[in-house]
């Protein structure tokens, strides 16, 4: 199985719900590792670059109205096929479709205030990482990072 990094970030409404420490007890208990971490509020250009992929949808606008309302916690994890394992962590987007024991299933009811992002691919794991943190902040756990894949 491949080792693989992921930008996960909880959102404004998980951030105000008080939600940051049991999201990260999750991925830890999960045995991810966390390589960086930090609260901040995004301008509307960092936040339109990263939902780039979403901005023909109709609720574009919404959307970067919202994550960059208030505080997000934004992180970098690492671990075994961690793109697919936290995917299904993190559950559905629609509330109707997510199921309890993920994140989205047990804390959102919302398609947009849905506590949680986690990037959908490896080529958008290295995109959002890259426009949330500078490289030289990642701890260096394995200095051979990508293992493979490429
Ligand atoms: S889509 O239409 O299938 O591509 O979108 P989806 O994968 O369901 O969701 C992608 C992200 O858009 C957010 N989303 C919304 N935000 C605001 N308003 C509405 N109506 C809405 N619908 C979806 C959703 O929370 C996803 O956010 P991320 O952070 O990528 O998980």
């Amino acid at each position: 199985m491949p080792i693989q990094r992921t930008f996960i970030m909880v959102k404004p409404d998980g951030v105000k719900r008080g939600l940051i420490g049991e999201i990260i007890k999750r991925f830890e208990q999960k045995g991810f590792t966390l390589l960086n971490a930090e609260l901040m509020t995004i301008s509307r250009e960092k936040a339109e670059y990263h939902y780039m992929e979403l901005q023909d949808k109709p609720f574009f606008g919404e959307l970067v109205d919202f994550i960059t309302s208030d505080s997000v916690f934004a992180m970098v994890w690492e671990g075994e096929n961690i793109i697919e394992v936290s995917r299904s962590m993190i559950g559905k987007t629609s509330p109707l479709e997510a199921l309890p024991g993920t994140i989205r299933g047990d804390f959102a009811c919302s398609k947009a205030e849905n506590v949680i992002h986690g990037s959908d691919s490896l080529l958008s794991a290295e995109r959002e990482i890259a426009n949330f943190f500078d490289p030289l902040s990642i701890r260096p756990i394995n200095k051979d990072f990508p293992y493979d894949e490429r």
